[in-house]
């Protein structure tokens, strides 16, 4: 069996996906947005390429259905119910609400994932309940992929340690698990933090871009280990949560 990470979506090959368990990750901020959403009751989450898509689409519903949510430089969209702060997105806000949701790096990721076998929405806030269900796939033969969104198609140190950790925990119970380059490296920045997700997030360029933004705070919420516990899974070009209504 295989586990492969990959630093952004320009390298993807249709095999790295094809028949796959896929997890997308971008920590800072959408996919922990996402999955803070869906937890939080959203009926499901959109992602969309533009601002003008999230408009575009949004006339196809009820205004009191929707969320207009996103962000460009990591501000909030003019016109837009939300930004892309994960503290934003309460059971108040979003509780059977459709998120119509444009980021600059998260949201491309998940419309380049094609063929894959599921998509899973992977984070530090559900980080072990998609283990979980990585494990399920990796016993029942299925290779895992972890694609990093990265940063304006750069290497991300959040997102690589993020997949590291699911790398370390997958060959802790399958040594003979077979990996790229990229997910041995991710391992070892895993390894390297450990749970210190703070210091983590601190020392990577994107997380003191938004702490000098005035997004501090947020960096608390993603840093989260298992805070929101679910499994948010992208299908049909929308995010929805794994649950008895949606089993796999
Ligand atoms: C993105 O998808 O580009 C990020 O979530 C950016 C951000 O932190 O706002």
């Amino acid at each position: 069996m295989r586990v492969d990470v990959y630093f952004g979506v320009q390298g993807l090959q249709p095999a790295s996906v094809q028949s796959r368990l896929v997890a997308v990750i971008d920590v800072l901020r959408a996919s922990t947005v996402a999955a803070i959403a869906l937890a939080n009751g959203a009926r499901a989450v959109v992602p969309l390429e533009s601002s003008d898509e999230v408009i575009t689409r949004s006339k196809s519903f009820d205004r009191s259905e929707v969320k207009l949510a996103g962000e460009r430089r990591m501000n909030p969209i003019p016109g837009f119910d939300f930004g892309n702060s994960p503290r934003e997105f309460t059971r108040e806000a979003v509780e059977g609400k459709t998120v119509l949701f444009t980021t600059t790096n998260g949201t491309g990721a998940f419309l380049a994932v094609q063929g894959a076998r599921d998509v899973v929405v992977a984070s530090y806030v559900n980080f072990t309940a998609v283990l979980t269900m990585m494990r399920a796939a990796v016993r029942a033969g299925t290779d895992v992929s972890i694609i990093c969104a990265g940063r304006e198609k750069e290497f991300a140190l959040e997102d690589a340690g993020c997949a590291g950790r699911y790398v370390r925990q997958l060959t802790t119970r399958t040594p003979e698990m077979e990996m790229n380059d990229a997910a041995r490296a991710s391992e070892l920045i895993a390894k390297r933090y450990g749970d210190r997700v703070d210091q983590l997030f601190a020392e990577s360029a994107h997380g003191h871009a938004l702490s000098e933004a005035g997004y501090a705070e947020d960096l608390v919420t993603c840093a989260q280990i298992d805070s929101h516990p679910i499994i948010p899974i992208y299908q049909d070009r929308q995010i929805t949560k794994l649950g008895p209504e949606r089993e796999r």
